[in-house]
C-alpha cells in the first residue's frame, strides 16, 4: 500500500533531485484574480512567472498545492468528484521542455512508483489552426516504450490546458492515464471517453501561448512546462481502489461516519451521504483554516463555504447523525493534514468555532423553516406547494428544498419542483453564486441593465450571422457596462451602413418577438451537440448553462440575462470599428 504522505514525499524528492526548488502551497484564495474564486491548479499562483517574471527560487519548481474546484459540486457523492484535492506539480519556467518533462514523468511512474508501463496510455495534441500536431511528445513517449496504439492524438477540447482565468498562459498538453482492466466501451474507445477505462493521473502542459481577451493565442516569450498530478486519485489507483474515499486521507472520516450513522438507508443512499459529508467538510476545513481565512457568508467564497457546510448538515440529517459528529470530522481532518498544511493547526480554533456557529445557524433556520412550513400547509391549494412558496422557504429561511420535499411527502403534499428550480436559477444567476462566472461574459457588474445588454449581445451575435450570412462568426471578446455593450467578432472587413442598419433591425425584431429567455444546465458535450454556440471551453465546466431565446439564439453562457427579450427596449449600434486584425468591434446601447 502507498499512503498519500509517501506519494507527496516521493514526488517532491524526485523533482528536488532533478534541480527543482520545493515551494509551499499557496492560499486557496488567488491573489489579484477577480475571475476565479479559488485556486484551481498549481500553476495558478505562478502565472506571473509563466509570463516571464523571475521567480526568486529559480526556473525549476515543484510543490503540492491545495486546490478547490466547485464546478461539479452537485456530482459529489459519486466515485470520482471531489471539491478539494491536492495537486502535485513541477514547473519549468523557460528552462527544460517536452523531452525532459515527459522522460521524468515516465521515470517517476515506472521506476519510483513501479507502475507497469503496459498499463499506461497517453494523449497528445492533434493540432489545429492555433498550434501544430504534437509529434515531439508522441515520439518521446514512443521512444520510452509506450506502444503507438496507446498514444492518442486528441483535439483542443481534450488536449489543451488553460488559461486558469479568461486570459493568460496555456498550451497543448499530454495527459497520462492508467488503463484499467475493464472492457472497452466501444471500438473507438479512447481517453476522451468517460467510460472509466482510462483514468487520468497526470497532465503535462506545454505552456507556450498567452491567450488574449479577443480569443487569440500569442506565443509566450518563454516556453514553460506546467504539470499536475491528482494526489488522491493517484493514491487510489496505485492501491487498486475504486474510489478516492478508500485512501488514507478519507479512511478514518468515512469509518467514523459509517459507525455513527443510525438511519436505515439503502446502501447506495448511505454511501452517497457519507461521501458528500466527507468531501464537503474536508473542503470546508481547508477554507476555514486557509491563511487568507474565509468565513461563511452570502457572497463569493463565503457563499460556497456556507453551501458546503449546509449541504453536509442536510446529509447528516439524512443519516441521523448528531451534528457534533461533524465537528469530530473537522478535528480528524485537522490532525490528518496539519503536518503538511500547518495553517490548519494554527487556525484550529477558528475552524471549529466557525463550523459550530454555522451548524447553530442552520439549526435555527430549520426550526423557523419548519414553523413556516406548517403555516404554509394551512393555505395551500390542491395539496400542492407552489415553486414560489418553496423558494421563499429556502431564500428567506435557508430551508433546503430537499427538506421541503421530504416533509411534503410525509404530509401527502406535492411540491412544484420545476417552479422552484426556475425561481432558484433566476436567483442564482443574480446572486454571488454566479461570481465564478461573472467575468466570463465580460460583465463588470450584475445590474439589471447589464443583464439586458448581455441578452442584447446574444441577439447581436445571432443577427450578425444572419445578416452577414456568415456562420463562422464567433464572439471574440465581450465587455459590458451599465451603459453599453462592446462586442468583438471575427469578420474580414468593415460593415456597410446598410449592413449595420440591417443588424440593428434584426436585433430589434428579435426584441419585439418577445422571446422568453430559457436557461438550462447540461453537460458541455450535450450543449455542443444541441447546436449551442460557445466561446469558453475551460475544463472546469463540464456542466454548462445554455441560454435560449426562441429559435433565434442558443448560447453556452454563464448569464445573467433578462427574463424576456421584450424587456430590452430598442437596440442601437453606436460604433463599428476594427479591433485587431480580422476582428471587428461593435459598441451598442439600449434606449
Ligand atoms: N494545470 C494543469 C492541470 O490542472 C497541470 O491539469
Amino acid at each position: 500500500m502507498i499512503t498519500s504522505k509517501e506519494l507527496r514525499d516521493k514526488y517532491l524528492k524526485f523533482f528536488q533531485d532533478r534541480g527543482h526548488a520545493v515551494i509551499r502551497s499557496a492560499s486557496l484564495i488567488p491573489d489579484n484574480d477577480p475571475t476565479v474564486l479559488f485556486t484551481t491548479a498549481g500553476m495558478h499562483p505562478l502565472v506571473p512567472f509563466l509570463l516571464g517574471a523571475a521567480h526568486p527560487q529559480g526556473k525549476r519548481l515543484t510543490n503540492v498545492q491545495k486546490c478547490v474546484r466547485t464546478g461539479d459540486i452537485d456530482e459529489v457523492g459519486d466515485a470520482t468528484h471531489c471539491t478539494f484535492f491536492e495537486m502535485l506539480g513541477n514547473w519549468s519556467l523557460g528552462d527544460y521542455f517536452k523531452k525532459e518533462s515527459i522522460t521524468w514523468s515516465y521515470e517517476f511512474l515506472t521506476q519510483v512508483l513501479k507502475i507497469n508501463p503496459d498499463t499506461l496510455a497517453v494523449s497528445v495534441f492533434a493540432g489545429d489552426a492555433d498550434a501544430p500536431r504534437d509529434e515531439l511528445s508522441a515520439d518521446t513517449w514512443a521512444s520510452l516504450g509506450i506502444a503507438r496504439e496507446r498514444i492518442f492524438y486528441l483535439p483542443k477540447q481534450n488536449n489543451w490546458w488553460g488559461p486558469a482565468g479568461l486570459t493568460g498562459p496555456c498550451g497543448p498538453d499530454t495527459e497520462i492515464f492508467i488503463v484499467r482492466d475493464v472492457p472497452k466501451c466501444c471500438e473507438t474507445c479512447s481517453p476522451a471517453c468517460s467510460c472509466g477505462k482510462y483514468v487520468e493521473i497526470w497532465n503535462n502542459v506545454f505552456m507556450e501561448y498567452n491567450k488574449q481577451a479577443d480569443g487569440s493565442y500569442l506565443p509566450l516569450a518563454q516556453k514553460n512546462v506546467d504539470t499536475g498530478m491528482g494526489l488522491e486519485r493517484t493514491v487510489a489507483m496505485l492501491n487498486g481502489y475504486h474510489t478516492v474515499y478508500e485512501t488514507d486521507v478519507f479512511a478514518s472520516v468515512v469509518a467514523l461516519l459509517r459507525q455513527k450513522a443510525v438511519a436505515e438507508l439503502s446502501a447506495e443512499e448511505a454511501t452517497k451521504a457519507v461521501r458528500i459529508i466527507a468531501d464537503h467538510l474536508r473542503t470546508a476545513t481547508f477554507m476555514l483554516g486557509d491563511e487568507k481565512g474565509v468565513t461563511p457568508s452570502n457572497v463569493d467564497q463565503g457563499y460556497i463555504l456556507r453551501r458546503l457546510i449546509r449541504r453536509s448538515l442536510r446529509f447528516a440529517r439524512k443519516l441521523e447523525l448528531d451534528p457534533e459528529t461533524l465537528i469530530e470530522v473537522a478535528r480528524i481532518y485537522i490532525s490528518t493534514y496539519q503536518e503538511v498544511y500547518t495553517e490548519l493547526a494554527t487556525n484550529k480554533n477558528k475552524i471549529l468555532n466557525e463550523l459550530q456557529q454555522e451548524i447553530d445557524k442552520f439549526s435555527v433556520a430549520l426550526q423557523q423553516g419548519l414553523k413556516e412550513f406548517e403555516k404554509l400547509c394551512k393555505y395551500i391549494q390542491n395539496n400542492r406547494i407552489s415553486g414560489k412558496a418553496a423558494f421563499r422557504l429556502y431564500d428567506t429561511f435557508g430551508f433546503p428544498i430537499e427538506i421541503t420535499a421530504e416533509l411534503a411527502q410525509d404530509n401527502g403534499i406535492t411540491v412544484d419542483m420545476q417552479g422552484y428550480e426556475n425561481c432558484y436559477k433566476e436567483h442564482q444567476l443574480k446572486s454571488q453564486a454566479g461570481a465564478e462566472q461573472k467575468f466570463k461574459g465580460g460583465l463588470a457588474d450584475h445590474s439589471e441593465q447589464t443583464a439586458k445588454l448581455h441578452t442584447a449581445t446574444h441577439l447581436l451575435l445571432a443577427s450578425l450571422k444572419k445578416v452577414l450570412g456568415d456562420d463562422t462568426i464567433q464572439q471574440k471578446g465581450s465587455n459590458i457596462t451599465a451603459e453599453r455593450l462592446r462586442f468583438d467578432f471575427n469578420f474580414p472587413r468593415s460593415l456597410t451602413k446598410d449592413e449595420i442598419k440591417a443588424v440593428e433591425d434584426a436585433v430589434n425584431s428579435a426584441i419585439q418577438a418577445k422571446y422568453a429567455i430559457a436557461c438550462e444546465e447540461m453537460p458541455l458535450e450535450q450543449a455542443k451537440a444541441s447546436g449551442a454556440t460557445g466561446v469558453f471551453e475551460s475544463k472546469y465546466n463540464e456542466f454548462v448553462k445554455v441560454y435560449t431565446m426562441g429559435d433565434y439564439s442558443k448560447e453556452i453562457c454563464g448569464g445573467p440575462h433578462a427574463a424576456n427579450t421584450a424587456d430590452l427596449g430598442t437596440f442601437k449600434i453606436v460604433k463599428e470599428q476594427s479591433s485587431s486584425s480580422g476582428i471587428r468591434r461593435i459598441k451598442g446601447i439600449l434606449q
